[in-house]
């Protein structure tokens, strides 16, 4: 795939504007002519229509980057949709895996306590590790998947990955990722956010140059901060969860969505969520 990953951004001006999309969740790749009403096809439709959307503002569009659960149902064909479907943007973009893209669930008509969870090795094009540099900025991406388990993790060695990374370059940083690293009040995805957060944070308190973390998996748009680094969570391009509920529940008032990011020149963050046009 030509360009792919992006690992060098620059603009013609002031600022990095980042389109974040995640939670894709598609299934099966549907023929988009047909008159398909499945959820396969809702999460597909879904996902191309908040492209478009976001890609007809009147926001020059420098990077998407997709953080996790591109797919429910692992299958080669269905990342060969979304990459094309990404790529036929023109603009540069990165992937990194969340739980469904290394995770399968068998039973899914079960309580999900009774599902089976199997193991499946993540697509070759998601990223890991991966820095994406500007003049001003470093991107770093993680991937926080752990294979046949919902809960995500950040390991020992991405984080000294990431110290190290922090330490030889003082440019302002973002981190992507797909888990949560704060928990939001919600105990049922509370228990499936990145596991090792307060090692994560503790060893990030040197780094004053960390600036943002963005983030998947809870499907609802959040805002948090800690040790001055404001961590956002985004809708998901399909479905979303209620915020705030103990117990799992969706959120069906809420429309698909997506964030922007611009980064400064200077290292300020301004950052906002738009939702699909009914
Ligand atoms: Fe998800
Ligand atoms: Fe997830």
């Amino acid at each position: 795939m030509p360009n792919y990953p992006v690992s060098k951004i620059s603009t013609p001006d002031e600022q990095i504007n980042i389109l974040q999309i995640t939670d894709l969740h598609l299934s099966t790749p549907i023929d988009t002519d047909s008159n398909n009403t499945c959820d396969a096809g809702d999460c597909q439709r879904s996902f191309e229509t908040v492209l478009q959307q976001a890609l007809n503002e009147n926001i020059r569009c420098d990077l998407i980057i997709v953080t996790g659960d591109l797919v429910s149902k692992v299958k080669p064909a269905t990342y060969d949709h979304i990459f094309a479907v990404l790529q036929a943007t023109q603009t540069p973009f990165a992937c990194i895996a969340g739980n469904h893209d290394v995770t399968d669930e068998d039973g899914k008509d079960l309580p999900f306590f009774q599902r089976e969870l199997i193991a499946r090795p993540a697509d070759s094009r998601l990223l890991s590790r991966h820095v994406i540099e500007s003049d001003h900025w470093q991107l770093l991406l993680l991937d926080s998947s752990i294979m046949g388990a919902v809960a995500g993790e950040i390991t020992t060695a991405d984080i000294e990955w990431l110290c190290k990374r922090l330490a030889a370059c003082d440019k302002p940083a973002l981190i992507a990722l797909h888990h949560h690293i704060i928990p939001v009040d919600s105990d049922w995805i509370d228990i499936h956010m990145a596991q090792n957060a307060d090692i994560f944070w503790d060893r990030m308190v040197p780094f004053e140059h960390l600036q943002v973390i963005i983030s998947g998996h809870i499907h609802q748009e959040q805002v948090r901060y800690r040790q001055g680094v404001t961590v956002y969570s985004t809708p998901s391009t399909c479905y979303q969860f209620k915020p705030y509920s103990h117990d799992f529940a969706y959120d069906e008032e809420a429309l698909p969505g997506y964030r922007w990011l611009q980064l400064a020149n200077n290292g300020k963050v301004a950052s906002w969520v738009e939702r699909l046009d009914t």
